[in-house]
């Protein structure tokens, strides 16, 4: 299904060249933020935040305001008519129609690309579900390309909920594109990366190992990404309870890392990362949440100026069959057209990843 708008569902939908012009837009705002004051003037940004968001939404705001553009939208369901019952297709047709971009974040996997099969304006996926989170990602390659001064060849340390966290997954999935860098996973066995990510890694040549370890991987990192343990998307309290606190970053850690590793965090924190840590230099995480700004400007300015049409459903759909993954939107959403990448037994759903178990 191809829509007539230019999209940011999933960073892969758009080739490397195009994140790389993203990151020089980014850069010259950053560096000259006056020449962009009004170049978003009389456009009108929506945002749909069915999940509690403080950088995502107010710097997706912040980004707006700064480009002299404008903002409606909501950052709690319950005072939409989604309280009411509306479904995601109805909100998405209403709000898309009053605006000229619409940044969604939903706790549901592939919510963003079910909203974009309806939308009248371009639509910026700002995290779904344990999903991904490409705009993150925009900004931990803006920190990185600011701070490190390259892409390519680095060592990346991925540490805490790599089952859940979104923004692991879009980050592997975009520095596996750059040469030569290498990822190391640390995480308990339950929290462990998912296989649809890990393949995606060597389809595109990267190279990555699994450890428990933050000690032992440390000393090897380029780049440590902490993440949090994201309780929301737990089953049980005592399934959450058994995990948190597994991975704490501490001076005392820090001492065994390289002097020039950079630590990142997508933020909050709960308390992956003591406080103490904050006055390391090489904890950017407050510098990167700034980074996510001027990316963001970048974003909106260019899905604005693009006359980018979007392939969104490549693949098929099987009668009789449905994704299995319980917290996919097609699950949610009854209505959407079911559809799967692959063939025979291999069938991977296009809204959420999940590959299917089918018995033959
Ligand atoms: C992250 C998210 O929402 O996925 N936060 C963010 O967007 N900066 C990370 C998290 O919630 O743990």
């Amino acid at each position: 299904m191809i829509s007539e708008f230019p999209h940011l569902i999933d960073l892969a939908d758009h080739p490397v060249s195009w994140w790389n012009g993203l990151l020089e837009l980014g850069q010259e705002i950053l560096k000259n933020p006056a020449l962009y004051a009004n170049s978003c003037r009389g456009k009108i940004m929506g945002t749909l935040f069915y999940e509690p968001s403080t950088r995502t939404q107010m710097s997706f705001q912040t980004a707006m305001l700064r480009l002299g553009g404008t903002i409606i939208g909501f950052d709690n369901p319950q005072t939409s008519s989604v309280a009411k019952g509306e479904n995601l297709k109805d909100t998405t047709k209403i709000v898309s129609g009053y605006s000229d971009v619409l940044v969604i974040r939903h706790p549901i996997a592939g919510a963003a690309k079910a909203a974009a099969l309806t939308a009248d304006c371009p639509v910026i996926n700002a995290g779904d579900g344990g999903h991904l989170h490409p705009t993150q990602t925009l900004t931990d390659l803006l920190t990185l390309k600011c701070e490190k001064g390259r892409l390519t060849g680095l060592t990346i340390g991925l540490c805490g909920d790599l089952l859940n966290g979104r923004t692991v997954h879009s980050l592997c999935k975009a520095m596996a594109c750059y040469p030569d860098n290498h990822f190391i996973m640390i995480s308990t066995k339950e929290l462990a990366m998912p296989s649809y990510i890990k393949d995606y890694i060597r389809a595109h040549g990267g190279t990555f190992e699994e450890t428990f370890s933050l000690e032992e991987a440390i000393p090897k990192l380029d780049m440590l990404y902490m993440t949090r343990i994201q309780r929301e998307r737990f089953a049980s309290v005592e399934e959450y309870e058994a995990q948190k606190d597994t991975y704490i970053l501490t001076p005392k850690k820090m001492k065994l890392a390289k002097p020039d590793m950079i630590v990142l965090h997508p933020l909050p924190r709960v308390d992956e990362i003591e406080v103490a840590v904050d006055d390391d230099p090489r904890a950017l995480y407050f510098k990167q949440a700034k980074y996510g700004m001027y990316i963001r400007m970048a974003l909106i300015l260019t899905m604005l100026q693009s006359a980018k049409k979007t392939e969104l459903l490549v693949g098929q759909t099987h009668p009789g069959i449905a994704c299995q993954n319980e917290k996919c939107i097609t699950c949610r959403e009854p209505y959407l057209p079911k559809s799967f990448i692959g063939s025979g037994t291999t069938l991977t759903c296009e809204y959420c990843d999940e590959r299917l178990l089918l018995r033959h």
